[in-house]
């Protein structure tokens, strides 16, 4: 098992590059399985979960090709040997993200039948809007064995309100509605970034797809779709976590192929917490003068304050000068980290859905356990941030969506590096 060793206090410097994103690359590998023919997607990240998700693909009989371009990871997937349709329980437990093949099978093939994702680390997680919005769809549902079975002659077009914005059942539903018969409307519905970039590339293959980006998609069927070639758009929350980095460490990066326009929430806060930051074209100039100040924050669907940054804020906000109040919205057990964050000398004090943080004067190293994603990137920003060695257990939570993350920090200044260790955990 391998672990992180960060001796803190190194101001970075220099540039780093960000990769695709995770959540948008997710859906778009799904939006193969719709039609036959070969699709290339390129600037596709290096990450556990898109290889588990690869696995997933391979199992229902598509055709894989993992290449590289460039230094550029490019895939070239087709799905014209489609000939299963069941995701297992081994591979949905590992990533609930799995789901994105119920929509597409069933629209293509009729049929799914799907893992039940259980709990995580972060809340109860249900997939109950995706499941009604398909039996409105016209699919007949079986829960059995821990297993969804669905199955459909063909869909057809529904009109679905969620009662709550859900990224990943709304790209499921819009997936599955592009080959429904008729039309379908999806009401406040998410709009992410990822949901918008997944909905242009399934417009790119001839679906009609209008109001991507408002909470009221609308989708009229078609009879086919064909295979495209897309480009994964960059990731907005390693962005994010690359700016807070220097909110932690000190000093100044450039980050390049940062979106800036999908972190305005982001780039806001920061920016009244005192971090100094220019948008130039793709890219991002990031400063720190001074110690920070405080700020609260709630996490909110976009555009508001997104939920995978809330850990990365609160290392912030525990050495900033003052209190913060970090409120979650989104997930109910999104805390996890803050009993690591204590070890290094962190006051935070959890009271319902917020945590309450009285900034510190400096954070001392530890040893800490990495819990899930975010978690694990708040813990790399509290070990850049703290004086003396923080060795962090259980880093495959970070591989499954920051694609090298301690050669990257490692280039622009820190002190961090990744060793075996022969502990099993
Ligand atoms: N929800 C329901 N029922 C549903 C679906 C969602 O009650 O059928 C609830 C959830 O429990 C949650 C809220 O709705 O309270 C929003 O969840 P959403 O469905 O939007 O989350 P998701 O689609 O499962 C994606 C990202 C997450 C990210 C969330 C929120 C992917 C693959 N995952 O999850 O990413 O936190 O949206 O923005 O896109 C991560 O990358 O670390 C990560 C967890």
């Amino acid at each position: 098992m391998d672990q992180l060793k960060i001796e803190g206090g190194r101001p970075l410097k220099g540039s780093i590059r960000i990769s695709g994103a995770k959540n948008a690359a997710l859906p778009v590998i799904a939006a193969t399985i719709l039609t036959g023919g070969w699709f290339h997607i390129n600037n596709c990240p290096r990450l556990r979960d898109i290889d588990t998700f690869l696995k997933l693909l391979k199992e229902l009989g598509i055709e894989v090709i993992d290449g590289t371009d460039d230094d550029d990871r490019c895939l070239e997937i087709d799905s014209s040997g489609l000939s299963n349709h069941e995701a297992a329980y081994e591979l949905v437990r590992t990533m609930r993200a799995s789901v994105l093949v119920l929509g597409p099978l069933v629209a293509r093939m009729g049929k799914a039948r799907i893992s039940l994702p259980g709990g995580c680390a972060i809340g109860a997680r249900p997939i109950d809007l995706h499941l009604k919005g398909l039996e409105k769809m016209g699919a007949r549902l079986k829960l059995k064995e821990g297993y969804v079975e669905a199955s459909a002659s063909r869909l057809k077009g529904a009109e679905i309100y969620f009662d709550t914005p859900t990224v990943t059942g709304t790209e499921n539903l819009m997936m599955a509605a592009t080959i429904a018969k008729g039309a379908s409307v999806l009401k406040n519905a998410a709009r992410e970034p990822e949901v918008v970039t997944l909905g242009e590339m399934l417009n790119h293959m001839g679906a009609r797809i209008r109001g991507l980006g408002t909470p009221t998609i609308t989708i009229e069927g078609v009879n086919e779709l064909r295979p495209a070639a897309w480009r994964i758009i960059p990731d907005r929350i390693e962005a994010g976590t690359y700016m807070m980095a220097v909110g932690a460490a000190g000093g100044e990066i450039t980050i390049n192929d940062a979106h800036a326009e999908h972190l305005q929430a982001v780039i806001a806060k920061l920016k009244c917490a005192g971090l100094q930051i220019e948008e130039a074209g793709p890219n991002l100039f990031i400063r720190k003068k001074g110690r920070l100040q405080s700020v609260d924050i709630k996490t909110l669907p976009y555009p508001g304050f997104p939920t995978d940054l809330q850990a990365q804020m609160m290392t912030l906000m525990a050495t900033a000068e003052g209190l913060s109040v970090i409120t979650e919205t989104i997930f109910e057990n999104r805390f996890m980290h803050v009993a690591e964050i204590r070890r290094l000398g962190a006051d935070i004090k959890v009271e319902g859905r917020s945590a309450i943080v009285r900034g510190v004067n400096g954070l001392k190293g530890a040893p800490v356990m990495a819990t899930d994603l975010r978690a694990s990137a708040s813990l790399v920003l509290a070990g850049l941030a703290a004086k003396g060695m923080t060795t962090i257990s259980r880093v495959y939570h970070l591989d499954r969506g920051y694609e090298a993350m301690e050669k990257k920090l490692a280039a622009a200044g820190a002190r961090i590096a990744r060793e075996k260790t022969e502990t099993p955990y």
